[in-house]
Protein backbone atom coordinates (compact mmCIF):
# COMPACT_ATOMS: atom_id res chain seq x y z
CA UNK A 1 0.00 0.00 0.00
CA UNK A 2 1.47 3.55 -0.97
CA UNK A 3 2.04 5.76 1.68
CA UNK A 4 0.65 9.40 1.49
CA UNK A 5 1.46 12.14 3.77
CA UNK A 6 -0.51 15.50 3.47
CA UNK A 7 1.53 18.64 4.14
CA UNK A 8 -1.00 21.42 5.26
CA UNK A 9 -0.46 24.76 5.35
CA UNK A 10 -1.70 28.72 4.47
CA UNK A 11 1.10 29.20 2.07
CA UNK A 12 0.75 32.82 1.59
CA UNK A 13 3.20 32.74 0.11
CA UNK A 14 4.89 29.67 -0.12
CA UNK A 15 8.68 30.20 0.90
CA UNK A 16 11.92 28.34 0.06
CA UNK A 17 11.76 26.99 3.10
CA UNK A 18 8.39 25.27 2.66
CA UNK A 19 9.51 23.93 -0.73
CA UNK A 20 12.54 22.55 1.23
CA UNK A 21 10.58 20.51 3.55
CA UNK A 22 8.37 19.11 1.13
CA UNK A 23 11.34 18.10 -1.40
CA UNK A 24 12.80 16.05 1.93
CA UNK A 25 9.16 14.33 2.92
CA UNK A 26 8.50 13.64 -0.97
CA UNK A 27 11.56 10.98 -0.12
CA UNK A 28 10.13 9.74 2.73
CA UNK A 29 6.87 8.95 1.07
CA UNK A 30 4.93 7.65 -2.37
CA UNK A 31 3.52 10.74 -2.02
CA UNK A 32 2.93 13.95 -0.72
CA UNK A 33 -0.13 16.42 -1.16
CA UNK A 34 0.31 19.97 -0.54
CA UNK A 35 -2.59 20.91 0.94
CA UNK A 36 -3.45 24.79 0.57
CA UNK A 37 -5.95 24.93 4.00
CA UNK A 38 -8.26 28.12 4.41
CA UNK A 39 -7.25 29.16 8.09
CA UNK A 40 -9.95 30.73 9.76
CA UNK A 41 -8.03 32.81 11.75
CA UNK A 42 -6.35 34.29 9.05
CA UNK A 43 -7.12 36.79 6.25
CA UNK A 44 -4.97 35.49 2.97
CA UNK A 45 -3.57 37.77 0.80
CA UNK A 46 -3.08 36.06 -2.22
CA UNK A 47 -5.90 34.03 -3.66
CA UNK A 48 -6.31 30.23 -3.35
CA UNK A 49 -6.18 29.65 -7.11
CA UNK A 50 -3.05 31.68 -7.71
CA UNK A 51 -1.44 30.14 -4.51
CA UNK A 52 -2.43 26.96 -5.83
CA UNK A 53 -0.88 27.99 -9.60
CA UNK A 54 2.09 29.01 -8.80
CA UNK A 55 3.04 26.31 -6.08
CA UNK A 56 2.39 23.44 -8.80
CA UNK A 57 4.36 25.20 -10.86
CA UNK A 58 7.52 25.72 -8.27
CA UNK A 59 6.97 22.14 -7.48
CA UNK A 60 7.17 21.15 -10.64
CA UNK A 61 10.76 23.75 -11.54
CA UNK A 62 12.30 22.21 -8.59
CA UNK A 63 11.64 18.04 -10.19
CA UNK A 64 9.61 17.31 -7.24
CA UNK A 65 7.71 14.42 -8.86
CA UNK A 66 5.23 12.62 -6.35
CA UNK A 67 3.63 15.59 -4.93
CA UNK A 68 0.68 17.54 -6.15
CA UNK A 69 -1.42 20.70 -4.58
CA UNK A 70 -4.86 19.98 -3.43
CA UNK A 71 -7.13 22.77 -2.12
CA UNK A 72 -8.87 22.73 1.59
CA UNK A 73 -11.18 25.15 2.31
CA UNK A 74 -13.37 24.07 5.45
CA UNK A 75 -13.50 21.38 8.10
CA UNK A 76 -11.06 19.17 9.58
CA UNK A 77 -8.00 18.37 8.51
CA UNK A 78 -8.50 14.60 9.35
CA UNK A 79 -11.58 14.43 7.56
CA UNK A 80 -9.04 15.37 4.51
CA UNK A 81 -6.74 13.05 5.16
CA UNK A 82 -8.81 10.50 5.48
CA UNK A 83 -10.69 11.34 2.32
CA UNK A 84 -7.72 11.83 0.68
CA UNK A 85 -5.72 8.64 1.31
CA UNK A 86 -3.40 10.10 3.54
CA UNK A 87 -2.12 8.43 6.35
CA UNK A 88 0.74 11.03 8.09
CA UNK A 89 0.92 14.97 8.77
CA UNK A 90 4.23 16.46 7.58
CA UNK A 91 5.02 19.98 9.20
CA UNK A 92 8.01 21.99 9.16
CA UNK A 93 9.82 24.03 11.92
CA UNK A 94 12.13 26.55 12.93
CA UNK A 95 12.80 27.04 16.39
CA UNK A 96 10.57 26.09 19.51
CA UNK A 97 8.16 28.49 19.30
CA UNK A 98 6.97 26.39 16.02
CA UNK A 99 6.90 23.45 17.99
CA UNK A 100 4.77 24.89 21.01
CA UNK A 101 2.74 26.02 18.15
CA UNK A 102 2.57 22.58 16.20
CA UNK A 103 2.74 19.99 19.02
CA UNK A 104 -1.01 20.94 20.24
CA UNK A 105 -2.42 20.82 16.80
CA UNK A 106 -0.27 17.03 16.56
CA UNK A 107 -1.54 15.85 19.86
CA UNK A 108 -5.28 16.67 18.32
CA UNK A 109 -4.95 15.50 14.91
CA UNK A 110 -3.82 12.33 16.49
CA UNK A 111 -6.46 12.03 18.50
CA UNK A 112 -9.25 12.90 16.05
CA UNK A 113 -7.72 10.91 13.47
CA UNK A 114 -5.15 8.48 14.70
CA UNK A 115 -2.99 10.72 11.97
CA UNK A 116 0.93 10.92 13.31
CA UNK A 117 2.68 14.05 12.56
CA UNK A 118 6.49 13.86 11.12
CA UNK A 119 8.08 17.19 12.02
CA UNK A 120 10.53 17.99 9.27
CA UNK A 121 13.28 21.04 10.50
CA UNK A 122 14.33 23.69 8.57
CA UNK A 123 17.61 23.93 6.64
CA UNK A 124 19.70 26.29 8.54
CA UNK A 125 19.58 29.01 5.53
CA UNK A 126 15.59 28.69 5.93
CA UNK A 127 15.34 29.12 9.46
CA UNK A 128 14.13 32.59 9.78
CA UNK A 129 11.99 33.06 6.49
CA UNK A 130 8.41 32.97 7.12
CA UNK A 131 5.58 33.98 4.91
CA UNK A 132 4.21 36.76 6.98
CA UNK A 133 8.28 38.43 6.47
CA UNK A 134 8.34 37.91 3.21
CA UNK A 135 4.73 39.47 2.49
CA UNK A 136 5.87 42.51 4.84
CA UNK A 137 9.63 43.10 2.87
CA UNK A 138 7.48 43.27 -0.69
CA UNK A 139 4.94 45.07 0.35
CA UNK A 140 7.84 47.48 1.70
CA UNK A 141 10.09 47.43 -1.90
CA UNK A 142 12.35 45.07 -0.60
CA UNK A 143 13.95 42.05 -2.66
CA UNK A 144 12.45 38.39 -2.03
CA UNK A 145 14.39 36.52 -4.38
CA UNK A 146 16.24 34.45 -2.16
CA UNK A 147 13.05 33.74 -0.14
CA UNK A 148 10.41 32.61 -2.89
CA UNK A 149 10.65 30.20 -5.53
CA UNK A 150 10.69 31.88 -9.25
CA UNK A 151 6.96 31.02 -9.84
CA UNK A 152 5.63 32.58 -6.60
CA UNK A 153 7.40 35.82 -6.83
CA UNK A 154 5.90 36.11 -10.22
CA UNK A 155 2.51 35.57 -8.51
CA UNK A 156 2.89 38.51 -5.92
CA UNK A 157 3.96 40.59 -8.58
CA UNK A 158 1.14 39.98 -10.34
CA UNK A 159 -1.43 39.75 -7.23
CA UNK A 160 -0.27 43.63 -6.35
CA UNK A 161 -0.98 45.18 -9.54
O1 LIG B 1 0.22 27.85 7.77
P1 LIG B 1 -0.72 27.86 8.94
O2 LIG B 1 -1.80 28.91 8.74
O3 LIG B 1 -0.02 28.00 10.26
O4 LIG B 1 -1.44 26.42 8.95
C1 LIG B 1 -2.35 26.06 9.98
C2 LIG B 1 -3.27 24.91 9.48
C3 LIG B 1 -4.05 25.38 8.28
C4 LIG B 1 -2.41 23.73 9.09
C5 LIG B 1 -4.23 24.52 10.65
O5 LIG B 1 -4.95 25.66 11.02
C6 LIG B 1 -5.18 23.38 10.26
O6 LIG B 1 -4.78 22.25 10.19
N1 LIG B 1 -6.45 23.72 9.98
C7 LIG B 1 -7.46 22.76 9.58
C8 LIG B 1 -8.62 22.71 10.58
C9 LIG B 1 -8.38 21.69 11.67
O7 LIG B 1 -8.36 20.49 11.43
N2 LIG B 1 -8.18 22.19 12.91
C10 LIG B 1 -8.06 21.36 14.09
C11 LIG B 1 -6.77 20.59 14.22
S1 LIG B 1 -5.33 21.55 14.30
Amino acid sequence: MSKIAIYPGSFDPLTLGHLSVLRRASKLFDEVLLAIVHNPSKTPHYSLEARSEAISQAMAEAGIENCEVVEISSGLLVDSAARLGATAIVKGFRNSADIDYELPMSEVNRNLGQLETVFIPAAPEHGFVSSSLVRQVFDLGGDVTSYVPESVLEMMQKESK
